[in-house]
């Protein structure tokens, strides 16, 4: 059975990204803070939730554990990481979609404790999972398959006001990805990112409150499909990414996003 580590999973991309996993026969360490951010004014994944994610997958069929970790404590990571090995003897893909949104205002005006929870969990985070996780990839037997995924986003490459922070942390993981698949070279373990447009979760509903809009819905018009994407259609794409038809890419920071950046 292979096996998977996934960031930010008690809902959302994450969630979905666990949920169609499991339901490929993966068995899925379920990662979140499960708890709320006291720097940011909305609330993150609950245990709750988390625990729901887990219970679904078990009713399906498939094979789950939760596990509480804040990605911007390498310990945690590292026990989660220890976690996935000692259960199922391996790791085989590790998914960083755990992400924070904040801003609204420009960027000198915005409180420093928002900019540091946007720049430690989306950019410091992700840095992080590569860090704790890549050697439990590398521990696997030649030949290798490992897959090392992140969530970038469509504002690493459109600079997005009142969005500054943000897109700097993931222009940040979009650099990361690239140089990880150059530094992972012929190990068989590749690294890769989805950069999703305007997709239909909590992340979404406060990007617009920070806009002043009425609701997500708002975002639709923007993106050529003009509808929002759900979870599951980038789920779809990070599931291709973690399986084996995926093995000629590393480095590639895949668009998954209805046309927003064009
Ligand atoms: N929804 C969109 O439109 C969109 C677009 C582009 C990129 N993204 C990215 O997709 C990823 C998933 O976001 P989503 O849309 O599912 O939003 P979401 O808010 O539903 O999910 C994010 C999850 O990350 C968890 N999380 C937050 N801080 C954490 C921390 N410090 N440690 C561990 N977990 C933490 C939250 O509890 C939550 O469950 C994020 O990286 C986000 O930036 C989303």
């Amino acid at each position: 059975m292979k096996v998977a580590l996934i960031t930010g999973a008690a809902r959302g991309i994450g969630a979905a990204t666990a949920m169609q996993l499991a339901g490929q026969g993966w068995a899925v360490l379920a990662v979140d803070l499960a708890a709320d951010d006291p720097a940011l004014p909305y609330p993150m994944g609950s245990a709750a939730e988390l625990s729901t994610v887990v219970t679904e997958i078990r009713q399906n069929g498939g094979t789950a554990e939760e596990f509480a970790a804040d990605v911007r404590d390498r310990a945690q990571l590292a026990e989660a990481v220890g976690e996935a090995e000692r259960r199922w003897g391996g790791l085989d893909a590790v998914i960083g979609a755990a992400g924070v949104i904040a801003g609204g205002v420009p960027l000198w005006e915005m409180p420093p404790e928002q900019e540091d929870a946007v720049l430690d969990v989306n950019l410091r985070g992700v840095v992080n999972l590569a860090r704790m996780a890549i050697p439990a990839l590398l521990r696997r037997p030649e030949p290798r398959s490992g897959r090392f995924l992140a969530v970038a986003s469509a504002a690493a490459t459109r600079g997005l006001p009142q969005l500054a922070a943000y897109c700097a942390a993931k222009s940040g993981v979009a650099g990361l990805i690239r140089a990880l698949a150059v530094e992972l070279g012929d190990s068989g373990v590749t690294a890769n990112a989805v950069s999703p447009g305007s997709t239909d979760t909590p992340i979404l509903a406060e990007s617009a409150r920070l806009y002043d809009l009425p609701d997500a819905q708002a975002f639709a018009a923007q993106q050529p499909v003009r509808r929002l994407l759900d979870p599951a259609e980038v789920a779809a794409v990070l599931a291709f990414l973690a399986g084996p038809d995926s093995s000629a890419m590393t480095g590639a920071i895949v668009p998954v996003d209805g046309g927003l950046a064009l």
